[in-house]
């Protein structure tokens, strides 16, 4: 198949999955409006070139946490990529390292960390859901560690799943096949479920001591949506805070987490990388989140779009579109490097604070 864009995969994914799969991949919590922000977010902000600058071609690839990626951006968590194609997170980590950006692998992955990381020439992060069962994590972790992962990426934005309304409607279970490869036995086919009655909704900051009793790795934590929280996380001891609203899948109502990105990244004052997702969906959004904030972004639903879209290239054309966009719009903005791109660079009503 020919792409030119991500909103191409997206088409092609939606033509070719099962209509409650596509749901369940593609909605909101509630009213779908955090959803919808996201997006409208990116869709207020333009960006100021700067005219024989001299820029040259841009260079886009950055350091974070002592790792070097080739592009500023990385692979969000997202459960069970095999509900897209029974590959699932294998095809997704060949085509990550590849480009040399890093996976963050869900908790709910449907695949087996061993293999994602026999197949993944790039670093992986995992994504860490805490359940009231505590050695259930530790195990996790634990597994994640030895098979080389590099980072674990705490979700703080779910004490249980939000409304999800398409859900609902639908019924959704998980198809035959689908379960998550590194959790024990258990009754995972309704998500929302198997989530009330296992995640722990009681999580404070301690958690992030807790994460360092059972690992070495570096924790971050993905949710945080105001200075606030912030300042909290950083006094918690993390090593880098994801501005999430969990793309619109957790608190409906919730702001666009480019909205917030100035303050968040203002109250971080450089001392932990800042990450941010949801609404990623064109090179120009990297160049918008960096200028607002952002070291680096993650794309979450384009990437199930690709796999689903064309297991074998579908991952790659997402990743290669994004780099290519981001060159494109650094280079006709008079952008050398991702280190000049300040809040100069956009003309935005969410000035940094
Ligand atoms: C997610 N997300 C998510 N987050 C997380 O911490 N653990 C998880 O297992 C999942 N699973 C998941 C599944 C699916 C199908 C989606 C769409 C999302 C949220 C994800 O990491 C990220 O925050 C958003 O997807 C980013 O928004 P975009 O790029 O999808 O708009």
């Amino acid at each position: 198949m020919s792409a030119l864009t991500l909103a191409d995969l997206a088409r092609e994914a939606e033509r070719r999955l099962d209509p409650a799969v596509w749901d369940f991949i593609e909605g909101g919590a509630g009213q779908e409006r955090t959803l919808a922000g996201n997006r409208a977010a990116f869709d207020r902000v333009w960006l100021r070139p700067a005219v024989l600058a001299a820029a040259g071609r841009p260079r886009i690839d950055t350091t974070i946490l002592g790792r070097r990626w080739a592009a500023p951006f990385a692979v969000a968590p997202l459960a069970y990529h095999t509900l897209a194609h029974s590959d699932g997170e294998l095809a997704t980590a060949r085509a990550a390292g590849a480009a040399g950006v890093p996976l963050v692998v869900s908790t709910f992955a449907g695949r087996t960390f061993e293999d994602i990381a026999a197949a993944a020439p790039g670093p992986l992060w995992l994504q860490v859901y805490c359940f009231r069962d505590r050695d259930t994590t530790r195990a996790l972790v634990e597994r994640a560690e030895r098979a080389g992962f590099e980072a674990l990426v705490v979700t703080a934005d779910a004490p249980h799943l939000g409304r999800r309304l398409r859900d609902e409607r639908n019924g959704f279970t998980l198809p035959p096949g689908v379960r998550p490869a590194n959790l024990p036995d258990g009754d995972y086919a309704s998500p929302a479920g198997h989530a009330r009655a296992e995640f722990d909704p009681a999580l404070d900051w301690s958690i992030v001591d807790w994460m360092r009793s059972v690992s070495r790795l570096p924790v971050l934590v993905k949710g945080v949506l105001t200075a606030g929280d912030a300042e909290r996380a950083l006094a918690a001891g993390v090593d880098g805070i994801v501005v999430s609203n969990h793309g619109g899948r957790q608190l409906d109502g919730a702001p666009p987490t480019l909205d917030v990105l100035p303050e968040v990244a203002a109250a971080v004052a450089g001392k932990v990388p800042v990450l941010l997702d949801g609404g990623v969906r064109h090179g120009a959004d990297v160049v918008a989140a960096r200028a607002l904030g952002a070291d680096a972004v993650l794309v979450g639903r384009p990437v199930l779009h690709g796999l689903a879209a064309d297991p074998h290239r579908g991952v790659a054309l997402v990743l290669e579109i994004l780099r290519d966009e981001l060159l494109d719009a650094m280079a006709l903005a008079g952008l050398g490097a991702l280190d000049g791109i300040g809040p100069d660079a956009v003309l935005t009503s969410a000035r940094p604070a």
